[in-house]
């Protein structure tokens, strides 16, 4: 881009608040693609890597670029439009491999060939090209078909899904997926849903969904289209987002060696919580914990048994200057989780827990005085009493 392009796209964002994308239809900007290069790729260029979301291969090329000529990578897309690129590149570079098949499915695919992963890169969602195409139904602004589907020969519409769905099933679909505590909102649109149908007039095409949704969800706080959420509920749920990333990031877990690295470019609370779950769940201890501090400080402390744990690295965020030239990535973030034989964290709290000292700790204390002010307290009493008794 131009320096010119540039300073205009700051004008806009200056006197309109709005980051303006730059991208080109039908193309997609990788975020956060030097971050996730340096942190993935970098420490073992010449190691066997995994894209598990391909889209239009922005990710792969750049790690790619930056492997050495030993190294090989593997990718995996639902999204027949993104095997064709990947077709494409498989055919200018033998390093590389594209699989037509959800990411949870990695273990399955890539065990038999007895390679040690490096690194697992999950770039969440949706891409671009995806999003901008009206006829994948993605989009409330634009007018298409009602789909919502990563791979369109594969399960059903979301039209079909709200024709069969209970009102129950969908109010939990809206309020779980479309990350709101907005219940009656989740409700309100479930009933015009149902309204609808019962006069077989569910629309079928996206922009009159929309308008449907947002007759039935009224004002809208948030500055964005007041069905964009539910658009974003269907998708997650006609897809199983959330329970396909659980799974790919347990097969990753499984297929990398000490020290693998797994990145996850995530887009929303809801995936940061399922990252945290997952991390908790594995969490090694770390040197500074105070907990393990305590623990050792105690006579009886036993060495901690050593299990396959991960260690997190600080979240990393796109620059001011990638926000320049890719508004979209502006709520990109990227996590960062290494494999390591380690105890878990898990672990010494269970036997923490357990510890008959580790009830003295819980216990509340007897007096609202904090233990240290209490004993000030009493040695200055003691001290003002000897001195009334000698004076
Ligand atoms: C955000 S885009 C990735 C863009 C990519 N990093 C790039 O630079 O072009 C997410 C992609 O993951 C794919 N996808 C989503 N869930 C998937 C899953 N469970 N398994 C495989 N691919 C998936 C989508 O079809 C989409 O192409």
């Amino acid at each position: 881009m131009s320096p010119l392009q540039l300073q205009l796209l700051g004008l806009v964002r200056f006197h309109t608040g709005i980051r303006p994308s730059v991208q080109a239809p039908g193309t997609h900007t990788p975020a956060l693609c030097e971050e996730v290069v340096k942190k993935l790729v970098a420490p073992n260029p010449g190691g066997v890597y995994v894209d598990g979301t391909f889209g239009r291969g922005g990710h792969t090329r750049a790690m790619l670029a930056a492997m050495s000529p030993s190294g090989s990578l593997h990718a995996f897309d639902m999204d027949p439009e993104a095997i064709a690129a990947g077709k494409e590149l498989m055919k200018a570079d033998s390093r590389f491999t594209i699989h037509h098949a959800p990411f949870s499915s990695m273990k399955a695919v890539l065990k038999p060939l007895g390679v040690r992963i490096s690194a697992v890169l999950f770039d969440l969602g949706i891409s671009s090209p995806q999003f901008d195409d009206a006829g994948r139904g993605f989009r409330p602004e634009a007018d298409g078909p009602l789909d919502l589907r990563f791979d369109q020969s594969k399960g059903i519409t979301a039209w079909d899904f709200l024709m069969t769905a209970s009102r129950e099933e969908i109010i939990r679909v809206i309020s779980e997926y479309g990350e709101t505590s907005d219940l009656t909102a989740s409700q309100r649109i479930a009933d015009v849903i149902c309204l609808a149908r019962a006069k077989d007039a569910l629309p079928k095409r996206t922009r009159e969904f929309a308008a449907l949704v947002a007759q039935g969800k009224g004002p809208e706080y948030q500055a964005m289209h007041p069905a964009k959420l539910t658009f974003q509920a269907l998708r997650i749920h006609l897809n199983g987002e959330f329970d396909e990333m659980r799974k790919g990031i347990s097969a990753a877990f499984g297929l990398l060696g000490e020290g693998g690295r797994i990145g996850l470019i995530s887009w929303k609370h809801s995936e940061c919580a399922i990252i945290m779950d997952i991390f908790r769940s594995l969490e090694a201890v770390r040197d500074k914990e105070p907990l393990l501090k305590w623990y050792r400080s105690l006579p009886e402390a036993e060495q901690l048994p050593e299990r396959w744990s991960m260690e997190m690295d600080d979240i990393t965020r796109p620059s001011e200057k990638e926000l320049q030239t890719n508004s979209r990535s502006r709520s990109a973030l990227l996590h960062v989780l290494r494999k390591r034989r380690m105890p878990r964290l898990a672990d010494l709290e269970s036997l923490v827990y357990a510890l008959p000292a580790w009830c003295n700790v819980t216990q509340p204390a007897t007096s609202s005085t904090p233990p240290k002010k209490r004993r000030r307290a009493e040695m200055e009493a003691a001290v003002n009493l000897i001195f009334q008794i000698i004076s």
